[in-house]
């Protein structure tokens, strides 16, 4: 599976929002190596869940951030992540 790559045209704040999206994909990089996911069940159940408290914690820093600057779409997009998450 092809790996997900960090380039500057995703930059959006060259702080915490940026260094969470780094990690998120460093997340889904691990889930990517993982092969034999058939033997490979709980350490795939331990990324998924790593992965869904992650994008939970990075959508209310993400949300904030939008607060902060006044960003138009703020409250579609925040309905959008919530719904994202199941909620
Ligand atoms: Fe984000």
């Amino acid at each position: 599976m092809s790996r997900f790559e960090w380039t500057e045209a995703l930059e959006i704040d060259k702080g915490q929002i940026d260094a969470d999206h780094k990690k998120l994909i460093e997340i889904a990089n691990e889930m990517a190596c993982l092969d034999d996911l058939e033997n490979q069940g709980e350490e795939l159940r331990r990324s998924i869940r790593k992965l869904y408290e992650y994008v939970k914690n990075h959508f209310t820093r993400e949300e904030a951030f939008m607060l902060a600057l006044d960003y138009p779409g703020k409250q579609s997009t925040r309905i959008n992540m919530r719904r994202s998450l199941g909620e």
